[in-house]
């Protein structure tokens, strides 16, 4: 298989916008008197708002009713976006700029597919959106992760086959909506030891062109 494109998740791949959801889905469970138990920041990371909610809550689900559930993700958006209106391109995750100019030089097509509705932002604020051939977002992609909805359509978007593409996640419901598209997987961070990933590492900077054996290997 010859990979043509590499697609980056955004959340915890190219830029810290990871641990902004997570302060701000910790905010509101102290807001509301909810435990936030140890293993919930892994099992938010590439799953739609709602459904985050819906993990959130628990138990306490039936409590809430549909316009209350509204308004808590309401909540937590406005406390997530006031952290992306303050973002700057310090916040580019270790390793990526310097993967990108890599791929770059090896002719390699590059994206961005995020579940996320505010995706674009980090990549304007930190000025990563120039690098890349292909955004698609939450918006553009409304059927969430682990679907592969987002991966085909940035696959469409770029002129390349799926099976052409090389996807990076740090998501399990990632790595599921990449290989539900046909796509190799790269696992970065709690997915560097996934059984399904091709490569793991612990983030990008253990990641090179050359360590992917670029292009031969993949
Ligand atoms: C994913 C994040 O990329 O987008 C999740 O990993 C987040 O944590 C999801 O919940 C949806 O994001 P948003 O910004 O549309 O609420
Ligand atoms: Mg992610």
């Amino acid at each position: 298989m010859t990979t043509k494109a590499v697609i980056f998740d955004v959340d915890g791949v190219l830029v810290r916008t990871d641990a902004m959801h997570e302060r701000a889905w910790r905010a509101l469970a102290e807001r509301e008197g909810l435990p936030f138990p140890d293993g919930l920041p892994d099992k938010l990371r590439g799953v739609s708002r709602e459904r985050s909610l819906e993990l959130l809550l628990g138990s306490a689900n039936d409590r809430y009713t549909n316009e209350q559930r509204v308004e808590l993700m309401h909540y937590k958006n406005e406390l997530f976006l006031a952290e992306v209106r303050a973002m700057t391109p310090a916040d580019v995750l270790p390793g990526v700029r310097e993967l990108i100019a890599e791929l770059k030089n090896a002719g390699i097509k590059l994206a961005a597919a995020s579940a996320s509705r505010n995706a674009r932002r980090g990549l304007d604020r930190t000025d990563l959106a120039s690098s890349l051939d292909a955004i698609i977002d939450g918006n553009d992609a409304p059927l969430a992760k682990p679907n592969p909805q987002c991966f085909l359509l940035t696959a469409q978007a770029l002129g390349v086959a799926p099976t052409n593409c090389m996807v990076v996640e740090d998501a399990p419901a990632g790595v599921d909506a990449a290989i539900n598209a046909g796509m190799v997987v790269v696992g970065v961070g709690p997915c560097e030891s996934d059984p399904r990933v091709a490569v793991g590492a612990p983030s990008l900077v253990e990641i090179s062109a050359q360590a992917l054996g670029w292009p031969s290997r993949l």
